[in-house]
């Protein structure tokens, strides 16, 4: 079998996995009628602490960064890989295993289901951008914790001011609540548009979703995955 041909069974699997066994809405949808539920308020709204103009300077800043306790334990900084011109970005929980071996999110078993989630909607690394709330590995893949996440938010909340998406896809419940500001659980946010709003900025759409490491453990909920990355294909269509 080809590479090609593997990655084109994957994504059936996938498709299959999340219940998709005929082909809907081939008939033209009208997005401006109904509509999407109103925007809930922004989180914090406050300005970037960080100072950093270009995304090569927030990477060093972050590679400098010694106030985050994680990466004593971390042999590598993860900091983003994809095309930050994309529009779209994702923002998943901390890096694992693999992604502290090889510097980059996303590249472990839950990264091959992201590519996946990503080629359904029709897009790859090179029209998505990837990064975490925490830029270290925490030890044995724990979550992090809030204060781990609250020294990386000020970069994170930067990186979003500097790639500018027309949406972001939030990868999780802890990066779903650090960024929305709240302490409601992922099946309680999931699908539903929120904001992120960083200075004076537009602010962002924001979309919670299930993180796929959860997906490969309960596979019965990738029809709700499924659902929200229509629903972010239609954002990203329309914006
Ligand atoms: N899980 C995440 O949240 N991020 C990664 O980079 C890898 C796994």
């Amino acid at each position: 079998m080809s590479t090609g041909d593997r990655a084109a069974a994957a994504l059936l699997s996938w498709y299959v996995d999340m219940g998709a066994d005929e082909a809907l809405a081939a008939a033209p949808l009208n997005r401006f009628q109904g509509g999407s539920p109103p925007p809930e308020p922004a989180g914090d709204d406050g300005g970037p602490a960080v100072s950093a103009a270009t995304l090569d300077e927030l990477r060093s800043a972050v590679e400098n960064f010694h106030g985050c306790p994680l990466r004593t334990d971390a042999n590598r900084t993860v900091f983003a890989d994809g095309n930050p011109e994309a529009g779209l970005m994702l923002i998943g929980e901390a890096p694992g295993r693999e992604e502290d071996r090889v510097g980059l999110p996303f590249v472990g078993a839950a990264g091959k289901l992201l590519d996946q989630m990503l080629a359904a909607i029709g897009r790859d690394r090179t029209s998505a951008y990837i990064t975490n709330v925490v830029f270290w590995r925490p030890l044995n893949n724990r979550t992090p914790t809030d204060e781990e996440m609250a020294a990386c938010l000020p970069f994170v909340r930067t990186h979003v001011s500097l790639v500018r998406p027309r949406a972001i896809l939030l990868l999780g419940a802890a990066a779903a609540r650090v960024l929305l500001g709240t302490r409601l659980g992922i099946s309680k946010l999931r699908g539903q548009w929120h904001e992120i709003s960083v200075g004076n900025l537009p602010p962002v759409p924001a979309l919670p979703t299930f993180h796929p490491a959860f997906l490969l453990r309960q596979p019965a909920r990738k029809a709700d995955a499924w659902q929200d990355l229509r629903r972010l294909r239609r954002r990203l269509d329309t914006a």
